[in-house]
């Protein structure tokens, strides 16, 4: 039998616990779907008797999910997705009001990253819920013996368990939800590989996800790490975009309105061209490089921006990310070539280079979450809604459900804008009898 390690969380210091508590009722204000869904939820225990893991972004947003899990049934376990991105205040109310077993500390170093993954998995979940695929990855290396693509400290803790052990650890799986891009374009991969092993419900492939979190939501968190990082003035610098997705188009949008002459870089011809309709100038990264004051990468790619573009900037110029993982500037290429670094400010590293400075911002990884508060709760109101619809989904339909990455049913998208706008107090019309009848015909009105 495996058993989660004891004490059943580890978080910076649960004394913090009454500002976390205010931040994440401040955030609550802001997010009626969730709360309704929430009201719901502890009436109907859909959850119950569930054991489910999340490796989410610890924010106040998301104690306001995982405190609706729990109250739909669920014996929840979280731990960050991202080393940075852990509000300790959240951490330590869920842990004190909440009893939520959170293994998550801002600024954990890789080992505690990976341990506190572990921890989540031998929580033995029914449901994972991840963000950027971290616990269905290390389940995968695990279902096919892979365990040398495990990090230590999870590689070590299957190594103690039995055959039988691993095995019911991934069969005891029902299912599992996607928060970001990143995430689902990895289990897409798996799915075509014929390897995944359980249905999994990608959040981010819902219009109430990607259309909102990842264009407003990223849009706008990006801009506030930024400022908040360099309290650089935006208006009148040169910002380079590089990736015109729903992430890169709402952040290019928020800079623009901010003042700054946008540059944006992409890879894909049709994006290249809406971004240059949309009245940008679309030039290759080698170009961007020499002008940019500010750089920032939303693509989900690697080494967009690398040394032979580095080399080329100018004095002062800033590097940033907002995509997943830290892996869209090339710093261990940077590293081997570069003095530094030198932490000038919180979040911002100083590298000489050439004899030009060049500063890097969060270490590259997610700016909105490492030096703001990520994605305001009003955008993640909905996101939150799907991910804990996709978990009630899981559940009810586990046995009918192919081991392939499926979306949220269309119906329960379009039910979280209903609601959405409902709280906004926003009305729309209604189709007349006439206008349902034109629009299923071939033939009226031509
Ligand atoms: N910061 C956050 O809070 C946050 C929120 C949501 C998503 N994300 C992450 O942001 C990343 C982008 O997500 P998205 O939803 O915008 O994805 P997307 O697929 O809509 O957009 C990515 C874009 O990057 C382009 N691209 C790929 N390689 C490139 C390269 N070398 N140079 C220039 N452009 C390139 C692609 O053509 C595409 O247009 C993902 O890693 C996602 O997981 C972050």
């Amino acid at each position: 039998m495996i058993t989660v390690s004891k004490p059943d969380h580890d978080i910076k210091d649960v004394g913090l616990a009454a500002e976390g508590r205010r931040r994440t009722e401040w955030a609550e204000r802001a997010m009626p779907v969730l709360r309704q869904l929430r009201e719901r939820f502890a009436r109907e225990r859909p959850l119950a008797g569930r054991r489910l893991a999340a490796c989410l972004h610890v924010t106040t947003e998301t104690a306001n999910l995982v405190v609706t899990l729990q109250a739909g049934g669920a014996d929840v376990a979280l731990c960050a997705s991202n080393p940075l991105s852990t509000q300790d205040d959240v951490a330590a109310h869920l842990v004190r009001d909440h009893g939520i077993k959170v293994f998550a500390i801002k600024g954990e170093d890789h080992t505690t990253y990976y341990e506190h993954i572990r921890a989540a998995l031998a929580h033995r979940p029914d449901i994972t819920m991840d963000d950027g695929a971290d616990l269905v990855g290390a389940l995968h290396m695990i279902a096919l013996n892979r365990l040398d693509d495990l990090a230590p400290p999870v590689r070590k803790w299957v190594e103690t368990l039995s055959a039988a052990e691993r095995k019911a650890l991934v069969a005891g799986v029902a299912g599992s939800t996607e928060e970001t891009t990143t995430g689902v374009i990895r289990l897409k991969a798996m799915a075509k590989d014929g390897v995944l092993q359980f249905p999994v419900i990608a959040v981010n492939d819902s219009d109430t996800k990607h259309l909102f979190d990842n264009r407003y939501g990223t849009g706008q968190s990006t801009l506030d790490g930024v400022i908040r990082a360099t309290n650089m003035l935006i208006a009148g610098s040169t910002v380079v975009v590089a990736g015109y997705g729903w992430c890169g188009r709402g952040f290019a949008l928020r800079a623009r309105g901010a003042g700054a002459n946008v540059l944006v870089t992409e890879i894909d011809p049709m994006k290249a061209l809406e971004a240059q309709m949309d009245g940008y100038r679309v030039v290759p990264m080698a170009e961007a490089a020499r002008v940019g004051d500010l750089f920032v990468t939303l693509t989900g790619n690697v080494e967009v921006i690398r040394v032979e573009h580095m080399r080329m900037m100018k004095d002062g110029a800033m590097l940033a990310n907002s995509g997943h993982f830290n892996v869209e500037i090339d710093l261990e290429g940077l590293k081997k070539v570069a003095r530094g670094p030198v932490a000038v400010r919180d979040f911002v590293e100083e590298w000489q280079l050439d004899g030009k400075k060049i500063f890097v911002l969060a270490d590259g990884r997610l700016i909105n979450l490492a030096a703001a508060e990520g994605h305001p709760a009003s955008v993640m109101d909905m996101s939150f809604a799907n991910q804990a619809l996709a978990a009630e989904h899981v559940v009810r339909h586990a046995k009918t459900l192919a081991k392939d990455v499926h979306r949220i049913p269309a119906e329960l998208d379009k039910e979280i804008a209903r609601l959405k706008l409902q709280a906004m107090g926003v009305a729309i019309d209604t189709l007349t009898p006439a206008q349902k009848k034109y629009l299923a015909s071939w033939d009226l009105g031509t």
